[in-house]
């Protein structure tokens, strides 16, 4: 199954183009990267895909099925993709304890054994069960990453799109998360996107990596080449 499918993908923000004809595709348990310096459009892509960035022009398909610009992704869309960003802790809410932070996701999509499924889903990333008391000022950023992977994963989702997931984190904490993410997607079959300036990340992590250059793809590294280290030339 193709995962994702993108052609002529092109997003603008007023004069600016911030992606541009990009086309690629994932393929079923991949681990697909993008790498490319700092505003060369990596989080914009993801954000299509997210639903988030409902502004754009080109084909886009996720699980073989069309998306359109504008659309709001809902039902088994909306579950199925899920995002990690940069930041844990801007992406918690300071004033909700882990429980209310991964209770709320299922509750919205209608969920039952809503305790039973946050305490697995804590417990699955490496934190223990009395932790769901805890708000996210409490916790280390590592620890924090741990909450928003678990949340992103409360959906069981097919596929997780990863911003820099690890690159506001210290080296030692940044290979914990890496492996946690490794793990899950073979326990949990899933599919990763992930976006990383870092070429060590990109070579443990990726099957293929797209390199990016001011809005557009330039070239795509196979595994191989990746193991050669291609990619951290230029
Ligand atoms: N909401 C926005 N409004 C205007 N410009 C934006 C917006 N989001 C991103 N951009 C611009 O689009 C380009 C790509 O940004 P981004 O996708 O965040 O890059 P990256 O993640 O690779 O650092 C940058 O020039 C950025 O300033
Ligand atoms: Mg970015």
């Amino acid at each position: 199954m193709t995962i994702v499918n993108v052609e002529a993908l092109q997003v603008r923000f007023a004069d600016k183009v911030a992606v541009r004809d990009a086309a690629f595709r994932v393929e079923a348990g991949e681990t697909f990267s993008l790498i490319g310096a700092s505003g060369c459009g990596k989080s914009t892509l993801l954000r299509v895909l997210a639903g988030l960035q409902r502004e754009w022009q080109g084909q886009v398909s996720l699980f073989d099925s069309p998306v359109r610009p504008g659309a709001r992704f809902q039902g088994m869309l909306r579950r199925n993709v899920q995002m990690v960003f940069q930041d844990p802790y801007a992406s918690l809410h300071p004033n909700h304890t882990l429980y209310r932070t991964l209770a709320e996701p299922l509750k919205i999509h209608g969920e039952t054994d809503i305790k039973h499924r946050v305490t697995t889903a804590l417990t699955d990333v490496g934190l223990p069960a009395d932790a769901l008391l805890r708000y996210p000022h409490q916790l280390s950023g590592g620890q924090r990453q741990r909450v928003a992977i678990a949340r992103a994963l409360l959906l069981r989702p097919k596929l997780l799109l990863l911003d820099e997931p690890t690159s506001a984190l210290d080296m030692s904490v940044q290979a914990e998360i890496l492996n946690l993410l490794n793990r899950l997607k073979t326990e949990h079959g899933m599919t990763y996107l992930l976006v990383s300036h870092d070429a060590d990340v990109i070579a443990h992590m990726s099957d293929r990596a797209a390199f990016m250059a001011d809005g557009a793809i330039q070239h795509v590294f196979d595994r191989p080449a990746l193991a050669r280290g291609e990619h951290r030339m230029g």
